[in-house]
Parts: structure tokens; sequence; C-alpha cells
């Protein structure tokens, strides 16, 4: 086939792919500026863990890294990588609880069998995949109706001597709102205290480390809390890079458990590595690098900001229609608007999902919250920088007239109902 049928072939094939600009699901970054799709197409060749050869890649992840652990308070010199995305980071961190784990319990002559890790049933999947692949209880504090996040109150009665951490979000998939990471924290020390139990936090911050830092920097959820050793960011979320680019970030150097850490000399130089990818691309290393030097922490605030404007309006908006009630709108949250119906409609959230999509294609997820809540429909819009204020006024007459229609029509078909989706998105 000619390299022209090839390329036509693939490009016929996506024509049918969600349009991105009306995609209001993903927290992925769906638009890069010009100059940044440049650097990303130039450098698509560099293998990222080739350091001998492409030694300057290797150099501006480190620089990536010391950027974070500034932003993220970190009091000294720190360690970290980068990885294919939060998943991985989360695996990386979750292991390093571990081996240092196992290694506080050896080193006091305990058992190492029965390691077992806290979470809310607010985390993404990926906390509960660490647990099975890599033979660790989850503990998991279920949610209730009326809440949404975790607190201390929930993860007391769950730690013990084989506690190997406590994982907290900040910005929840489901509601982008944070675990009461403080009071975690207090809890933590009030162990450590009275019980001499060094059980380390670690904090996803998938979405929210790009956000809180801009939007809410006097809260504290990161190293300012001393039992916080290890973070987890996404920079293919509100980082503003393409995916996959994820960043893991310790406390200090001794947070990283060295068993982790192979040096291999195969490709030209003994070097470092702790992943478990080895080859990828460099370019949204580079990327990363971009928006760092681009934006500063000047241009992420009014990044930031312009989202949490748009959704502030977008919310005021629904509220004021007389459909929906908001959840959380009046707490710390990510740049999104999470609401539900009000009571007494013969519609449900999934029929106004379904009804928009086909009136308008935008792709707006309705889906139920986890363990004990799963009774309770939400509906999500992420609000980036794509979505202009003229779009969301749009938008909001979009939701409504789906609304209007469903008002008449009544539900969708069951027929319908079968093809519904029901994830909230990534
Ligand atoms: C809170 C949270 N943690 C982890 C992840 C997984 O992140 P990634 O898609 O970067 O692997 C997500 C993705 O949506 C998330 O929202």
């Amino acid at each position: 086939m000619a390299a022209l049928d090839a390329m036509r072939l693939v490009d016929e094939e996506l024509v049918l792919e969600g349009d991105p600009w009306r995609n209001l699901a993903t927290f992925v970054t769906t638009w890069m500026e010009p100059e940044a799709q440049r650097l990303i197409a130039e450098n698509l060749y560099r293998n990222f863990i080739d350091h001998a050869e492409y030694p300057i890649s290797a150099e501006i992840e480190q620089r990536c890294i010391r950027m974070l652990a500034d932003l993220y308070h970190a009091p000294g010199e720190t360690t970290g990588c980068r990885t294919q995305g939060s998943s991985e980071a989360i695996m990386l961190g979750a292991l390093s609880l571990k081996w240092k784990w196992k290694e506080r319990q050896e080193a006091a002559g305990k058992p190492v069998d029965k390691p077992n890790l806290v979470f809310g049933g607010d985390v993404h999947v990926v906390w509960e995949k660490f647990c099975r692949y890599f033979d660790v209880e989850p503990r998991i504090v279920r949610l209730r109706e009326d809440k949404y996040v975790i607190g201390p109150e929930d993860v007391e009665p769950h730690v013990d001597e084989n506690t190997i951490g406590v994982a907290a979000v900040l910005g929840t998939t489901f509601t982008g709102h944070a675990d009461d990471i403080v009071g975690i924290n207090d809890l933590l020390l009030r162990i450590k205290d009275e019980q001499g139990l060094d059980v380390p936090l670690h904090v996803d911050a998938a979405s929210g480390g790009f956000v809180w830092p801009f939007l809410y920097p006097h809260s504290e959820w990161d190293f300012r809390l001393e039992q916080v050793r290890s973070i987890n960011v996404s920079g293919h979320k509100f980082g503003l890079v393409y995916p996959g680019i994820g960043w893991l970030v310790f406390r200090e150097k001794a947070d990283l458990a060295e068993d982790l850490v192979f040096y291999e000399n195969y490709l030209g130089k003994t070097d470092a590595t702790f992943t478990l990818n080895f080859s990828t691309g460099a370019s949204m290393v580079l990327a990363q690098y971009y928006n760092f030097v681009r934006l500063g922490r000047e241009g992420y605030t009014v990044v930031m900001q312009a989202m949490e404007q748009n959704a502030k309006a977008l919310a005021a908006k629904l509220e004021d229609n007389g459909n929906f009630d908001l959840i959380g709108a009046e707490k710390e949250q990510l740049p999104l608007v999470a609401f539900k119906l009000r009571e007494g409609k013969d519609y449900d959230e999934f029929d106004v999902s379904w009804q928009l999509s086909a009136e308008r294609g935008w792709m707006l997820p309705a889906y139920t919250m986890p363990p004990d809540a799963q009774e309770v429909k939400v509906m999500r819009a992420l609000v980036k920088e794509t979505l202009s204020r003229a779009q969301v006024d749009r938008l909001a007459g979009d939701i409504d007239e789906a609304c209007e229609t469903l008002e008449k029509k009544g539900g969708a078909h069951p027929q319908e109902r079968h093809k519904m989706k029901r994830s909230p998105g990534y």
C-alpha cells in the first residue's frame, strides 16, 4: 500500500472517534500550543531511557523533579522520577511503601507476610490494581450516600503494624474533592507518638497536584505535612501536557527503598533505573519542561483561575435552571462541575447524558458512586482550557434543552439504556 493510502486509511477510521473539543469526560490534556506540538514532533525518535546518548533529556527530567519538589515544599534534597502517568507513579510509590515497611518489620524481628494498605472507596482503580498485582491486602474505607471523601475517623480503625501506608486523594476522579489530608496526617502523627508506629502517607495528587498549588496555595496537603512521604501527579492532566507523562516525588531520598533501584551499564554508562517500563519517548518530558518555563507559577495560576471561573459560571447556570443540585461546589475542588438531578424526575442522569450526546455530541458522563454510595448517580463536566466562556453558555443551554426533550418524551428506551456508558472517564 502506498504511504498516502495507508495514512488515509488510518485517518478514515479515526473520523469515528469522539471530538476532543466536546469531551467533558477526560481529565487528560487534549490541546497544546503549536510550539509545544512542534517540540514534541521533533523529538519523537528520542528514547528517554538512553541516558548515555541523551543526557540532556535526563537532566531536564531532574530539573522538572526539582521544580515539583519545590512546588510541594520538600524540606531539602529529594528524589523522584518521570513515569508514564499516575498509575505507574502509584505502583512505584506504593512498592516503595511496601519495601520500607518490610525493612522496618525485619529490623524489629517481626513477620512480613501480611502487608495492608489503607485508602478510601474514592480512589482510582489503580490502587486496587496495585494491591492485587503486588500481594497487599486492600483496606478500603467505604463511602456513604452523603460522604464521598475520607478523614482520620475512617482511617483509624484500619491501621496496624502491618500497614505499609495510607493513600489519600487530592482531587478525586468522582467529584474532584480532597480527602481530609491534614486530619489523616494528624492521626498518623498521634499513632507515631502513642504507639511508635511510623505509618507513611502517600498523596495521590494525579489531578490536584497541578491545581491546589495555584488555586489554594495556603491549603496544606503536601510535604508541609510531616507524614506525607511521597506524591504522584499526572503531567498529562492539569500539568497541561499530552498523554503520557506522570511524576513521582519523594519527600527525602531515604523514602525511596534503595532495593528498588537497579543499576545497569549496557547503554554505555552506569545508570540507575526505577521504572516499570524501560524504553519510552522523551517528548512528553520535554513538553512538560516547555510548560514549566513557558507558564511558570504565574502562568499556571492564570490558566487554573480561568478554568475555575468557567466552571463556576457553568455551575451557576445549572443551578439556576432548576433541574440540578451541585455536589460540594462550596468546597475546594478541581475545575469541574459535579451535579445530580433534583428529585421527582421521570428520567435520570444517564438519560441526560445520552440525550445531550444525541442532540449536540457533548460527551458528559453519568456514573454511579463507589460502594456504599452506589445508589447515588452523578454527572461531571471537566472545564478545561478548551472550553471557553461562550462554550460554557452554549453547553448550559444544551443541557437545558436535553432536559426539555426528556420532560416531553420521558427517559431513554430500554434498548438505548443497554448501550449507555457508565464510567467516570479519566
Ligand atoms: C485520582 C487519580 N489517581 C490516579 C489516576 C490514574 O492516572 P493516570 O491516568 O495518569 O495513570 C487517575 C486518573 O484519572 C486519577 O484521577
